[in-house]
């Protein structure tokens, strides 16, 4: 899909499923190749990052198969070897597969992972943390190989919860001589999720969500099992559509427990929300009020995929917001395309000040990633006239089918 094209100005009303966690489907798909057996991942996102990531597993001897929204991967057969070329640069995610191919093979080869341009995403706390456990890494600017004898589990100290780095020293951990203790480690909801996937495949992981997480290393590992809870990012992404149209909506399978600091946000903003059995109904009718502060934070703060998103329903709330980046260096890129559509935002260093102005109009604008194409969609919602949005394949990296989902909520809106 080259194109979405969106006319405005209509209040969402109705229900949307929320798709499956892409971070929590991402590491546990990775983690399969860890654990020799035949795993099932329940709702599994149809999304482009976890065809990418099948496509990785499946050229080490990987076998897969959907059900619907089921997947089972057969990792029992595999035949290790130089993960593939282009894909790797376009995913971050692939740094997955060091901790699980060193968990299981010791060695690795990897392309040098690509992803969205938000920032440098360096990997050296992956490599100083892996060193720790005994992995040696050969120098290369275009791929990562590492050799390691055997896997020691040892006390290791975050000097910043890094989501990929506990993932991979979790991964690391779980077939390491003796015991890791991860002290400062990132407390994610998808943390949970991959260790919930690998205790049920025989791990010993404690405090999975806490900053300390202990891993006793076991010596062999089976198949394992997991449903995914719903996409907090996704679920956040359409509420924050709901404000900036006004209306009424149902998000099914939304994860509340994991929506801590969005829901007062959604109340803060002159919205109005109702936690149900199936997930959460929020509304707004009143005036669309500008947040003073917000800071991107690590779990449990207002996470930095759910930025950009936010950045777009605020260009037309009553008042002046204020926004600063904390985790990324470079997540700024929506707001020129933003401006093309009337928002009134300036940037000084990592903090935008967004005014809020009456409307925003439609025009002809591209995404650049992930998250800010979704926050492209948002002003989209919420303009008068058309919009067409470029380049949208970065939305569908992480967005089974916004187009799909937002029509359902009475939204004129087309992918092309
Ligand atoms: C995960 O990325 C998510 N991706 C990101 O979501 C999310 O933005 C991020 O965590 C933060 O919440 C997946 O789970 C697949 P980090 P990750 O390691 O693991 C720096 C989305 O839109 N750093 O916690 O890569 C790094 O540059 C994506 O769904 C180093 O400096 O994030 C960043 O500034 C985007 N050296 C900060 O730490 C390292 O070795 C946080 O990165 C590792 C990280």
């Amino acid at each position: 899909m080259k194109q979405i094209f969106i006319r405005g100005g209509v209040p969402l009303t109705g229900q949307v499923r929320i798709q499956g966690s892409k971070n929590a489907a991402l590491p546990i798909l990775a983690a399969t190749l860890l654990a020799g057996g035949e795993h099932e991942i329940k709702n599994c996102p149809k999304i482009a990052d976890v065809y990418y990531m099948l496509e990785l597993i499946r050229s080490q001897g990987a076998v897969v198969c959907w059900k619907g929204r089921n997947l089972s991967v057969d990792t029992r057969q595999l035949t290790p070897g130089p993960l593939g070329e282009k894909k790797e640069g376009t995913m971050r995610s692939s740094i997955f597969l060091l901790g699980a191919m060193l968990g299981r093979f010791g060695e690795v080869d990897l392309e040098y992972p690509g992803g969205c341009v938000i920032g440098d995403r360096p990997v050296n706390w992956h490599i100083t943390h892996l060193n720790k456990m005994g992995v040696i890494f050969c120098d290369s600017d275009e791929r990562i190989n590492a050799k390691v004898s055997k896997l020691i589990g040892c006390e290791q100290y975050l000097t910043f919860p890094s989501v990929g780095v506990t993932e991979n020293l979790i991964m690391a951990a779980v077939l390491a001589e003796g015991t890791t203790i991860i002290h400062g480690a990132a407390m994610e909801p998808e943390i949970v999720s991959l260790c919930e996937f690998l205790n049920s495949a025989g791990a010993k992981i404690f405090g999975a969500g806490k900053s300390d997480i202990i891993i006793q290393g076991v010596n062999c590992l089976h198949g394992g099992n997991i449903t995914l809870p719903g996409d907090r990012i996704v679920a956040g992404t359409y509420a924050f559509a709901c404000m900036i149209t006004s209306g009424g909506i149902l998000l099914e399978g939304a994860p509340t427990s994991y929506m801590t600091r969005l829901i007062p946000m959604i109340h803060a903003m002159g919205g109005n929300t109702l936690i149900t059995e199936d997930g959460i109904y929020l509304y707004r009718r009143e005036e669309l009020c500008a947040i003073p502060y917000t800071i991107t934070e690590v779990y449990p703060g207002f996470p930095t995929d759910l930025q950009s998103p936010l950045m777009a329903a605020l260009c037309t709330a009553n008042g002046e917001s204020v926004i600063e980046e904390r985790i990324f260096g470079n997540r700024f890129r929506v707001v020129p395309e933003l401006i093309k559509m009337g928002a009134d935002i300036h940037i000084k260093e990592h903090t935008a000040y967004i005014r809020g102005v009456e409307k925003l109009h439609g025009a002809t604008i591209c995404a650049e990633e992930l998250r800010g194409g979704a926050a492209l969609v948002i002003a989209g919602l919420g303009a008068g006239g058309e919009t067409y949005i470029e380049n949208c394949g970065h939305i569908y990296r992480g967005y089974e089918n916004i187009c799909r989902d937002l029509s359902e909520l009475g939204a004129r809106i087309y992918g092309e």
